[in-house]
């Protein structure tokens, strides 16, 4: 009999309190502080959930949904306000402390990640993610939570989608840092993550592990892709780059070779040489000098939304970018349903396919959905039976993935357990199973009736697994 996967739990945790107690500015808080920036109605994160005070009302969400596990997200500079640990907000140690130290008391596991998109403003100043001194640095940062909370704490994710930090960030500049530099930046801020992870990786194994005995992934999002055309040979050749420049861009180092994939460093070098770009790759390579990536990640954490159909992209070749170097482009089934933002397609077997694909390509790793979930735009419908009826598709489809595929899930991460901050959609697009008001101080949270199915699905589902399989 195989283990059944704890199918439960939510979320981030959006603390904000953007400088409360102590806690320094991060470069969300300067991106959305900056005028002229591209977020919703001029929004701001300064306060959104404000579990910051608010966090027993979060944990009475939790316990009412009967989640197992909880997947939050700490702030780098509410822990250390400069990013470095000579200066310990000790009200943020406290803080997390007790968040930490209330789930582990109402038999709630937490999954902590270190790094959801919010770098500390002090080092972004000394050239963040682009400054090959970063690794070193968050490393530093990464023993600092493993020495603090690692006691409780047994799930960790070292990043969060450093895809979306490398091209949303800094290629197409419509996340912080805001920093626009295509075909350049996203490769070198893509590196640079992939170089801190893989030291703090090694930093827990050799000093953590043994006493603390967690485990420790990055959390690598990615639609599943097909051809447009099955039949086309260049819609497969297409399919393969937009998944490699996604997926394997960061899980390929992890799992196969501890480097990038083969078919996207020799496509950025061809599209190199069209441009006469001289200076070497644009793609840089690890150093053997430096610890390696190949299996630094002890589970597979994946973050799955949507899927698209491929075909080869129609970016005109003489320009500089990610996307031209990609040469592929995704396109929605027309009998995808849209829900919310626009590139959310609803597809829950793509999830299935991308588990099936993610358990032949990378050899068979375990694998928590560390993020998945529907959003809602326009007014609020607290009896969201869309949202209901994809939370019970998804989840049979993971269950066809374990069960028929013999994928190894180990756990599923709906996103989210509150509407929250959506970045540069700020308040505009809702993911949460309990709605927020942010219209008031108290922001009052109350289940939409897809938070309280989730309850029932994810119970069920448990029992199921533990009898069927
Ligand atoms: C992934 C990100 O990690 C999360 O912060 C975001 O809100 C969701 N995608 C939905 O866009």
């Amino acid at each position: 009999m195989r283990r059944a996967p704890y199918s439960s739990a939510s979320t981030l945790m959006f603390d904000r309190g953007w400088n409360v107690d102590d806690k320094g500015p991060s470069i969300w808080d300067t991106f959305c502080h900056e005028g002229g920036r591209l977020v919703f109605e001029g929004q701001s994160g300064d306060v959104t959930c404000n579990s910051y005070e608010l966090w027993e009302e979060d944990l009475r969400c939790i316990r009412q949904l009967g989640l197992t596990h909880y997947r939050l997200s700490l702030s780098w500079s509410r822990l250390l306000p400069e990013g470095i640990t000579r200066h310990v907000n000790q009200k943020g140690l406290r803080y997390y402390n007790k968040v930490i130290n209330d789930l582990v008391a109402s038999d709630v596991l937490p999954m902590v990640t270190l790094y959801h998109f919010d770098l500390p403003q002090a080092l972004q100043d000394q050239g963040g993610w682009k400054s090959p001194e970063i690794a070193a640095i968050f490393d530093s940062y990464a023993r600092f939570c493993f020495e603090s909370f690692g006691d409780r704490v047994k799930l960790w994710i070292t990043l969060n989608e450093p895809y979306v930090c490398a091209k949303l960030g800094h290629e197409d500049g419509i996340f912080a840092p805001g920093v626009k530099e295509p075909g350049m930046a996203a490769y070198l801020v893509g590196h640079n993550m992939l170089r801190g992870h893989a030291r703090a990786w090694h930093s827990y194994n050799v000093l953590y592990r043994a006493k603390q005995g967690g485990s420790v992934s990055l959390a690598i999002n990615s639609d599943w892709a097909e051809p447009l055309d099955p039949a086309s040979p260049d819609d497969t050749a297409a399919t393969e780059r937009y998944l490699a420049f996604t997926l394997g861009w960061f899980a390929w180092p992890l799992f196969v070779t501890g480097d990038y994939p083969e078919v996207m460093r020799s496509s950025i070098e061809v599209r190199s040489k069209e441009l006469g770009y001289q200076e070497g790759s644009r793609l840089p390579r690890f150093s053997k000098d430096e610890p390696s990536l190949l299996g630094t990640a002890d589970f597979f954490a994946l973050n799955y939304y949507t899927s698209r159909r491929v075909k080869p992209g129609e970016c005109c070749p003489g320009v500089l970018g990610l996307k031209s170097d990609q040469d592929a482009e995704g396109v929605v089934d027309p009998s995808w349903p849209v829900c919310g933002v626009s590139w959310l397609a609803v597809v829950p077997d793509g999830l299935r396919k991308l588990l099936k694909y993610i358990k032949d390509t990378f050899n068979n790793p375990a694998v928590y959905i560390t993020e998945n979930g529907f959003s809602q735009v326009g007014p609020v419908d607290m009896e969201d039976v869309q949202r209901c009826g994809f939370y019970h598709d998804i989840i049979q489809e993971i269950a066809r993935a374990l069960r028929e595929d013999g994928v190894d899930v180990r756990g599923y991460f709906a996103w989210s357990l509150l509407d929250n901050f959506e970045w540069a959609d700020g308040f505009s697009v809702r993911f949460g199973l309990f709605h927020v008001d942010f219209s008031r101080p108290e922001r009052p949270r109350t289940a939409y009736r897809s938070g309280r199915e989730y309850a029932g699905i994810i119970s069920k589902y448990r029992s199921q697994t533990m009898v069927n399989i």
